[in-house]
């Protein structure tokens, strides 16, 4: 479900239209809709009305300050991975108590940061970083929360480079020896154990393995109540798919259930951490077509937009669905390779894809990149990074101006010698 339709032949974000968007900011450009993101997060959030929860957007699916604000003032924590990712859900206003901090390589300064915010739980994911978060946490004169992300060995069934949660991936401690990892975490004097973690990968589209991996935890919840361990938090991480083309991934609530039917009767406060499914269909990439080529073989769209801007397609061999802002259904329709500036041939948008016959100059909305679309976006090619728009019914706000070629070097220097 999302806000960008056809009214009268041109595509409008809520009331907005592209092309004026397009005109008065530029392309290339995301567009977020702020009725998506609330849509999104209110239904995601409404699923577990029933019982405890707190809903902690992944930042890293988007992290513009912007958009986090809105989903904040909605009741949503965050998910970070990084210093930077604290730092900018601080700057959102969301409040510390609502932030869980995952991912593999936390560094002292980053924990350090996170400690004197006080966020609600670091997810421990290797015995030395639990040793390194006791020793900060007593340098620091505090107790640091602490859940222990598990590996719980469960496919995803997922692309191979997003699923997280098998034996071979690096995340998470092993269903096996976590046991073990909380028995020692026992022993530590400056940490407390407040809740387990597990998050198995991303843009799922089947329910099974989020309940395969709910089982296992189950078991080793059991575990550490027969020690003496009783949770707060019982994190279930984000993953759910959307649909880009014809998946059919389960909706919130079916998603809901099938875990609320798993825990029956919930003693802890469930923690979920959802990015794809709360920004993805909230946003577009706009992008304008600067060169039509044809060569023997192809016929290719040049466009201002490149892998650059969204990655997803050269990186995983996404599919974005993409539709030009103005239609015309008298003008029938062509195979196009829909390609950026950049010199790669991995550079493309789309292959192969039938589209509305269209002319240089027009405008293609790339869908569905709210989430890991400028998150992911970098410099390549000495290529500025795009603005980012924030739309709200009949208005819109630049919520990141586009960096200029001046940005591109701002943090460079000759040296002396
Ligand atoms: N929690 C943790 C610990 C994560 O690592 C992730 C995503 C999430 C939550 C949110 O997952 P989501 O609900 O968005 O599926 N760049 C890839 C996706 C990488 C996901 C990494 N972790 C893509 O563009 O498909």
């Amino acid at each position: 479900m999302h806000h960008f339709f056809y009214k009268d032949g041109e595509l409008f974000c809520e009331d907005v239209s592209l092309k004026k968007i397009a005109s008065e900011v530029g392309t290339p450009c995301y567009i977020y809709s702020h009725a998506t993101l609330t849509h999104h997060f209110r239904v995601f959030d409404g699923s577990f009305d029933a019982v405890p929860h707190i809903i902690c957007f992944a930042v890293k699916a988007n992290s513009n300050i912007g958009v986090l604000h809105v989903l904040g003032k909605l009741g949503a924590g965050a998910d970070i991975v990084s210093g930077g990712e604290l730092y900018r859900a601080r700057k959102a206003g969301i409040p510390a108590d609502r932030i869980v901090y995952s991912g593999v390589g936390k560094t002292i300064e980053e924990i350090d940061y996170a400690l004197g915010e006080g966020i609600l739980m670091f997810n421990i994911e290797s015995s030395q970083e639990l040793k390194v978060i006791n020793e900060r946490a007593g340098a620091l004169g505090t107790k640091a929360p602490i859940a222990i992300r598990v590996n719980p060995d469960v496919d995803p069934r997922t692309h191979p480079y997003i699923s997280t949660g098998m034996k071979k991936n690096k995340f998470g401690i092993d269903v096996d020896l976590a046991l073990e990892e909380y028995r020692r975490a026992m022993e530590l004097e400056h940490v407390e154990i407040v809740g387990v973690d597990c998050h198995i990968g991303s843009q799922l589209t089947e329910l099974p393995p989020f309940v395969d991996a709910l089982r296992r935890l189950k078991v080793l919840i059991e575990r550490l109540h027969d020690i003496g361990i009783s949770i707060r938090y019982l994190d279930l991480g984000g993953g759910l798919g959307i649909p880009y083309s014809d998946e059919k991934p389960p909706h919130p609530s079916e998603y809901a259930e099938a875990l609320l039917h798993e825990l029956k009767g919930v003693p802890y406060t469930l923690i979920f951490e959802p990015g794809r499914v709360i920004a993805g269909n909230a946003g577009i990439l706009l992008t304008r077509i600067l060169y039509i080529k044809e060569t023997p073989l192809k016929k290719f769209l040049i466009v201002d937009a490149a892998m650059n801007d969204l990655i997803r397609p050269s990186l995983y061999g996404a599919y974005h669905h993409i539709q030009p802002v103005e239609i015309d259904g008298s003008r029938g329709e062509e195979i196009v390779d829909i390609v950026g500036p950049i010199c790669e041939t991995s550079d493309f948008l789309a292959r192969d894809r039938k589209l509305q016959k269209c002319n240089s100059g027009e405008y293609l909305a790339v869908m569905s990149a709210g989430a890991y679309g400028f998150t992911m976006s970098s410099n390549y090619n000495s290529r500025p990074r795009a603005a980012e728009v924030l739309v709200k019914g009949d208005k819109y706000e630049v919520v990141r101006q586009r960096e200029s070629w001046e940005d591109l070097v701002r943090l460079e220097r000759i040296p002396t010698f």
